[in-house]
């Protein structure tokens, strides 16, 4: 850990309102450290994805990931027509990374295997032994740091076969997914107790099938992202119930997937119509994936069932857009999470829609039937779609407490929330943003009693950020991506959460914006 004259001389003296601060709301604190503290079992960590960090795209053996594959087909898909080649090459400087973490304090690591690293075809008559040797050493190394691994088996590099098969749209990538789920259970179900299975099957279907903002770009939307929701909802089905027969009973493991939302606020709260919009928006977007597993009834939601089957009815289809599960799949998917894992960014509102042509058809916006806006006065500080409005986070945290009761019994966990900027140490905004919404989640424990039990930041250093290439920084690590060895640096946030972490509060004088400096620069 850092010593406080480190972080010293990397301050300045005083602490001004940012706009963050002013966007914060009620209750406002502007300044000084926080009653309220981090439970004794409350877990901090840092979060990261193999292909946005790992570079080594074809060394030791491994094979071609859909991003790889993806990206040297069709170069100019990121803003900066970069990949993730070399990215932050933690293929080689992974000591270097446990070493950040370290200085962090923090107890946990969630990152990702990558499938084709330890399967090159994707499929498990070819394990990779090179492969398989690298994650094993970074696991030991974790342990023996002290630092639990928290594995992700897939955050969107699906091997290049199986994208040519069709990728999630497949129902028959399942079982291969299954096949690589068994040998990661195998290999290193001995170090790593906590896994998740298929990241943001939301986002991943959404912007991968339902558009053509992520790889593989199919832009079916209104079909082809029902059909990767359904199979990856599956897909981890599948997973955690063989990982709760072969492995649970030796390994005594966790396994969840973690699902991305933003908050949906109502447009006007005054208003019933916004209300029901908004609340139709995070059925739509949340309660789609989340329902099938948390619910007591499971199934996707009464609401999302009716609204695509009847606009699949209107629109000449003879059967609906979004499948149907069997009996049995619906059993398989009903509690099988052992937590809660929310990633969470942004937040938008909503107001019903007339307006037929603001939408793709069929899409999941049409289905859905409602608008997204923001309100003025949340800043849009650098990335296009992050809006700050940290109480929507104490208000997603609610919404999901409210909405499934099983959150008494097992934990909601923060598995990504994070900054984007252009870059740079001195990321005052990325410390105000940090102190806002870890202050919102103390409320939603302490004042509303809400069962959150750990918080990973996104992300610990700065990455290849898909189709926004290197053009926007997450890390509280800085990473030069111009020199060979990928020089990291701590940013000022990283010494803020290394503070929060130590003392399990949030000091809002910790790290002192200097005079003048006072506002987000709003691009
Ligand atoms: C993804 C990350 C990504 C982050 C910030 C999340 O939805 O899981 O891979 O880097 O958003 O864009």
């Amino acid at each position: 850990m850092w010593s406080s004259s480190a972080v010293a001389r990397n301050t300045a003296v005083l602490l001004t309102i940012s706009l963050l601060q002013l966007a914060r709301g009620s209750p406002v604190v502007k300044s000084g450290v926080i009653n309220y503290s981090f439970p004794d079992d409350f877990i901090f960590g840092v979060s990261t994805a193999a292909y946005q960090i790992e570079g080594g795209w074809n060394e030791g053996g491994k094979g071609e990931s859909m991003w790889d594959t993806f990206l040297h087909e069709h170069p100019t898909f990121t803003v900066d027509h970069s990949n993730g080649d070399v990215a932050a090459d933690s293929y080689h400087h992974y000591m270097e990374d446990i070493e950040m973490i370290k200085k962090l304090g923090v107890q946990s690591y969630r990152m990702s295997i990558s499938w084709t690293r330890i399967l090159p075809n994707g499929t498990d008559n070819n394990i990779n032994q090179e492969g398989v040797k690298y994650y094993r050493t970074l696991f030991e190394e974790l342990v023996k740091a002290n630092i639990t691994p928290v594995v992700t088996l897939y955050h969107w590099d699906m091997p290049t076969p199986f994208m040519k098969l069709g990728g999630w749209t497949n129902a028959k990538v399942i079982d291969y997914f299954e096949d690589y789920a068994r040998v990661a259970f195998r290999l290193y179900g001995d170090l790593v107790k906590m896994w998740l299975t298929v990241n943001e099957p939301h986002e991943g279907c959404l912007s991968g099938y339902g558009q053509a903002t992520l790889a593989p770009a199919m832009n079916s939307h209104g079909l082809g992202i029902y059909l990767c929701t359904h199979n990856n909802l599956l897909a981890h089905a599948r997973v955690y119930r063989m990982y709760e027969k072969e492995f649970k009973p030796l390994q005594k493991g966790k396994v969840s997937l973690p699902f991305e939302s933003a908050w949906a606020e109502p447009h006007d709260p005054n208003k019933a119509d916004d209300v029901e919009a908004a609340e139709n928006y995070l059925q739509m977007h949340l309660g789609m994936f989340a329902h099938p597993i948390f619910s007591e009834e499971g199934d996707y939601p009464r609401v999302v069932r009716e609204k695509i089957d009847n606009m699949s009815r209107l629109q000449g289809y003879s059967r609906s857009r979004l499948p149907y599960f069997t009996d049995e799949e619906v059993k398989a998917l009903r509690g099988s999470a052992d937590f809660f894992s929310l990633n969470h960014y942004t937040a938008l509102s909503n107001t019903p829609s007339a307006m037929e042509s603001y939408f793709k058809v069929p899409s999941l916006h049409q289905d859905t039937g409602v608008r997204i806006l923001v309100y003025p006065s949340w800043p849009k500080p650098f990335i296009r779609w992050q809006y700050l409005y940290p109480q929507g986070f104490r208000k997603l945290v609610n919404w999901l407490q409210n909405k499934y009761k099983i959150l008494k019994e097992i934990p909601i966990i923060i598995t990504e929330n994070g900054f984007a900027d252009f870059g740079g140490i001195e990321d005052y905004d990325r410390v105000d943003y940090y102190n806002d919404f870890l202050y919102q989640l103390l409320l939603a424990i302490h004042e509303d009693g809400c069962n959150v039990k750990g918080y990973f930041a996104w992300s610990l250093m700065d990455d290849f950020e898909w189709i926004d290439g290197y053009k926007h920084k997450f890390g509280l690590y800085s990473v030069d991506f111009n020199s060979p060895n990928r020089t990291r640096t701590p940013k000022l946030s990283a010494y803020n959460y290394a503070n929060i972490v130590r003392t399990r509060r949030i000091d809002f004088d910790y790290i002192k914006r200097p005079e003048g400096l006072n506002t987000i620069a709003l691009k």
